[in-house]
């Protein structure tokens, strides 16, 4: 039976793509406000600037493609279940292969209905942009389908189940700073190697991590591949 391991990534996941992260000098959150476009309240108070700043964020998402490391990942099905946990909101795991994706932070792809959560619709290329004045099958304004800070995340409890699973959990491109994403580290079991892929210093709060590969995400998935095909994991 192959081992099963479940990966939390972050937006250094994608860098090497060309997408920035958040955090840091070159980070998204340098130039915006998180309080003004990723939350509840910011939209209440100018949902064009919202919808202006997803909608510039998928704009970039169709100019990137899949780097090294997503590649790696995909290509690890082959000797491993591998279920990936991302905070990312773009789709470049899957655009790479990787089968089975969980997206606590929701997926910039798509947007939903502000009267019915439920309704989802997925945004294609040629309509990219959401407007004010678009609206779902009720008649309700269409927002992104992105959890915003002091939204719950719906999907946490279907991760802690994958993450309580694991026989080897790596995390890879996250400064870890974001509950609960952060907090999933802890459903990790005891014995279970942590491998943690990231060029930076990244303050693990939970203790769990027992490898670090210090390198950007193509060159560390290449070296945790080349440790777990080995059959070198620590178990
Ligand atoms: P951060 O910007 O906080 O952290 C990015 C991490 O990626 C840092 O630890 C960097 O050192 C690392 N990094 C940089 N370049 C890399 C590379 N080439 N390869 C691998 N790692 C690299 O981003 P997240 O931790 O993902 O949420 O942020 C978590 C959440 O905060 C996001 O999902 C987003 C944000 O606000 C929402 O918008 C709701």
């Amino acid at each position: 039976m192959k081992k099963y391991l479940v990966v939390l990534t972050g937006a250094g996941m994608s860098a090497e793509s060309g997408l920035a992260v958040f955090r840091g000098s070159n980070g998204l959150w340098s130039g915006y406000r998180i309080d003004d476009v990723a939350t509840p309240e910011g939209w209440e108070r100018d949902p064009q600037k919202v919808l202006d700043f997803y909608n510039a964020r998928r704009r970039e998402l169709l100019q990137v493609k899949p780097n090294d490391g997503h590649k790696g990942l995909a290509s690890l099905e082959s000797d491993f279940d591998v279920c990936i946990v991302t905070q990312n909101v773009d789709n470049l795991h899957e655009q790479a292969g990787s089968h089975r994706v969980i997206h606590l932070h929701g997926e910039l792809m798509k947007v939903r209905s502000t009267c019915d959560e439920n309704l989802i619709y997925e945004v294609t290329p040629e309509h990219m942009d959401t407007r004010i004045g678009d609206v779902c099958e009720k008649g309700s304004q269409l927002r992104p389908h992105i959890v915003w800070f002091g939204e719950a995340v719906p999907l946490i409890e279907a991760a802690i189940e994958e993450v309580e699973k694991a026989d080897i959990f790596v995390v890879i491109g996250t400064s870890l700073n974001v509950y609960p994403a952060a907090g999933l580290l802890r459903y990790v079991r005891k014995g279970v190697p942590v491998y943690l892929i990231d060029p930076n210093p990244v303050n693990d709060m939970s203790g769990r991590v027992t490898h670090v590969i210090q390198k950007g995400a193509s060159e560390g998935v290449k070296e945790l591949s080349r440790i777990l095909r080995g059959g070198n994991d620590s178990k």
